[in-house]
């Protein structure tokens, strides 16, 4: 197998210096090493090499960090050190957002002009970039100034009304989050040392009132840093609780609490574990995903920052659980500060013996790693997060089977959301049937609710199952400026519109399936009369197009022809009559929702069908005043 791509320029020092810094030195000359009269005799080092295929997107992110793009010829070195193929290196290369086939600046500014930030101004900002630094996407030769910029799909800072990351390749890399972001800020944000940055966090309830708080209990409280401080405030009683109870033991609290999964899926933990627990099949792995891109999210982010020891805590209890020697945290590209208190929280609990060989001297091996993604929403599905992991373009897979079957590695896997591992805990702390208590019959425990837009005091608050939208928006201090509810978007890009009339539906999953929406992953984009709808449903629709992995064609084309004909609705300019476009969009929005292979073309439509049945969609693509089609 020929593995060159035939570059014009071989791996420069730099670039070989950065693969090495995630693969160690070559071997060999058979690995991309010096060749040495001893590599004419024998091949070694193949198995080797292919053992470490899985190491391609943090050898891809370490060029990236280093030289600003991925070079042919760092791709065709990093071929040769995992015996890849260049077509497929390049392929999971050019899937990810973030990272670049291309030339580029070593600073690429990426400013959000999704659903929340859209609604808060999101296309001045993008105007005033293009004044500074040219157009979008355009080269640093082109505007001489070092800095390229382009629109990003949400960066899980909607409470903050304005967000930007900057990647900062070089000597000394950076990510950069700036929110509320100023393209002002720009420049300062670029000095070497600047790090990491954020636009901090925003639990505004818990100011108010901590007695409801479980989930967010720790939040603003508890230093973050510190693992002593974390002891202290009562961390890691809890995986002393399971290893005394045993995993039967945590099973069955998890089913007496009937708590299910807060990604989105709504399926049962406990029976999630014990389908891992008990295969038969061995090596077992359990996975946190924490890839969060559901346009209006963030509530995994504030989590993370706030309280990493006991995302680590309870993911040890799963591994213990489920029979698993490793865990992985799959985190969004998006989310350096989440990402960097992760890696300092497993290096500080592996330090004190509460991960590796021996866990709490109970003789229980635990390790995890905390993954990168780089850039794409379809990598939160789980299989296609497996595939991610496993360094292949994050494409889900087809189910069956399963992932209790056959997941990360063909190995059988459980894999849970953020906020569902952090009830793990409180359904330790409480017991099972206490937890059962909080909530309603079906819809058991808190759930985290991601306030942003027209509201007073945009933030993540904590509530029961069961409690109203109208309590909710109530709770982030009712709409801002006197004005009138329009809309809520439910469950984000993937949710659904609901209109005034929802406002009193319990927020459970059975009360909202009866009116055809979902909580998803708690997504709650407040909509007053002053929005245009139809501005957000084109970047859904936008977002969508973008997003779909176009292996099926339902989804690939399905999601293309939506946003075309939004495009029309929007401009005044229908095919034939609105009346037909609206026919057409019923067939587009069938095929697409049936016929997908995964839940993202499966709700790729649910936003427009819901604006459509809401009379939300206006002719014009300025503010419609609530005119719509009819
Ligand atoms: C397109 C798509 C994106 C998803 N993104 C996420 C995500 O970012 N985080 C998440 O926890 N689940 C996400 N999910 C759901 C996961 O596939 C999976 O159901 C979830 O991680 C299981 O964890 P849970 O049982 O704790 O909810 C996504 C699903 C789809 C179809
Ligand atoms: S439904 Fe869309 S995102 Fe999902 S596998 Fe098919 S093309 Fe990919
Ligand atoms: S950060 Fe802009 S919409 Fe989420």
């Amino acid at each position: 197998m020929d593995l060159r791509l035939g570059v014009p320029a071989p791996a420069t020092e730099q670039e070989r210096a950065a693969v090495a810094s995630v693969l160690g030195p070559a071997a060999s000359g058979w690995d991309g090493g010096d060749r040495t009269p001893a590599d004419g005799h024998m091949a070694v080092g193949g198995r080797a090499a292919r053992e470490q295929r899985h190491l391609l997107l943090p050898v891809l992110h370490a060029v990236q960090e280093r030289i600003g793009w991925i070079s042919p010829g760092a791709v065709d070195h990093i071929c040769a050190r995992l015996t890849i193929p260049p077509a497929e290196a390049y392929g999971v290369a050019s899937f990810y957002a973030l990272f670049r086939t291309e030339p580029s600046p070593v600073a690429v500014v990426h400013v959000c002009d999704d659903v929340a930030c859209r609604a808060d101004g999101a296309e001045r900002t993008c105007q005033e970039m293009e004044r500074r630094f040219g157009p979008e996407g355009q080269g640093a030769a082109a505007n001489g100034s070092g800095v390229t910029w382009q629109r990003s799909p949400c960066l899980g800072q909607c409470d903050h009304g304005s967000a930007a990351l900057i990647q900062h390749a070089g000597a000394d890399p950076a990510r950069v989050v700036l929110a509320p972001f100023d393209p002002e800020q720009v420049r300062a944000a670029l000095v070497p040392g600047t790090g990491v940055g954020s636009g901090g966090t925003a639990v505004p309830q818990a100011a108010a009132d901590r007695s409801g708080l479980r989930l967010l209990r720790r939040v603003g409280q508890v230093e973050p840093g510190s693992i002593d401080a974390y002891r202290s405030a009562g961390g890691y009683e809890m995986l002393r609780r399971a290893v005394t109870a045993g995993p039967q033991g945590v099973l069955r609290e998890l089913k007496d609490a009937k708590l299910v999964g807060r990604g989105g899926a709504a399926f049962p933990t406990g029976v999630k574990w014990e389908a891992v627990a008990t295969n038969p099949v061995r090596e077992h792995f359990v996975v946190c995903n924490a890839d969060e891109s559901e346009p209006g999210t963030f509530k995994d982010r504030v989590l993370m920052e706030q309280d990493p020891f006991a995302l680590i805590e309870a993911l040890t209890i799963m591994g213990y659980t489920c029979g698993a020697r490793r865990g992985y945290i799959y985190i969004r590209g998006e989310y350096p500060i989440a990402e960097s208190r992760l890696v300092e929280a497993v290096r500080q609990a592996t330090d004190r013996g509460l991960l590796g060989a021996d866990v709490l001297g109970e003789g229980f091996a635990f390790d995890i790693e905390v993954r990168r993604g780089a850039g794409a929403y379809i990598a939160g599905e789980e299989t296609a997060l497996f595939n991610s992991i496993e360094g292949k373009r994050a494409e889900p897979r087809n189910k069956p089977p399963f992932p209790a079957a056959s997941g990360l590695f063909g190995k059988p896997t459980a894999i849970n959301n953020v906020e569902t591992l952090l009830c793990v805990l409180e359904v330790l702390r409480i017991g099972g049937p206490a937890f059962a208590a909080i909530g309603t019959a079906n819809s058991t425990g808190t759930r985290l609710f991601c306030l942003s837009g027209a509201v007073r005091q945009p933030g993540l608050y904590e509530h029961d199952f069961g409690v109203t939208l109208r309590e909710v928006i109530e709770a982030a201090g009712g709409l801002r400026d006197g004005r009138s509810l329009r809309a809520v978007l439910l469950g984000g890009a993937a949710g659904s519109f609901v209109g005034p009339d929802a406002l009193d539906v319990p927020l459970t999953m059975e009360d909202l399936r009866v009116i055809g929406a979902t909580l998803g992953s708690g997504v709650v984009v407040v909509i007053d009369d002053t929005v245009d709808v139809t501005d957000l449903l084109v970047r859904i629709a936008r977002f969508f197009r973008d997003e779909s992995c176009g292996q099926c064609v339902p989804c690939r084309v399905g999601t293309v022809r939506q946003e075309e004909l939004l495009g029309r609705l929007a401009r005044g300019a229908p095919l034939g009559s609105v009346q037909r476009e609206i026919e057409l969009f019923a067939d587009i929005a069938a095929v697409t929702r049936d016929a997908s292979i995964c839940g993202l073309g499966q709700t790729a439509v649910s936003a427009l069908s819901s604006a459509l049945s809401l009379n939300l969609v206006g002719a014009s693509g300025q503010a419609d005043g609530g005119r719509g089609l009819a």
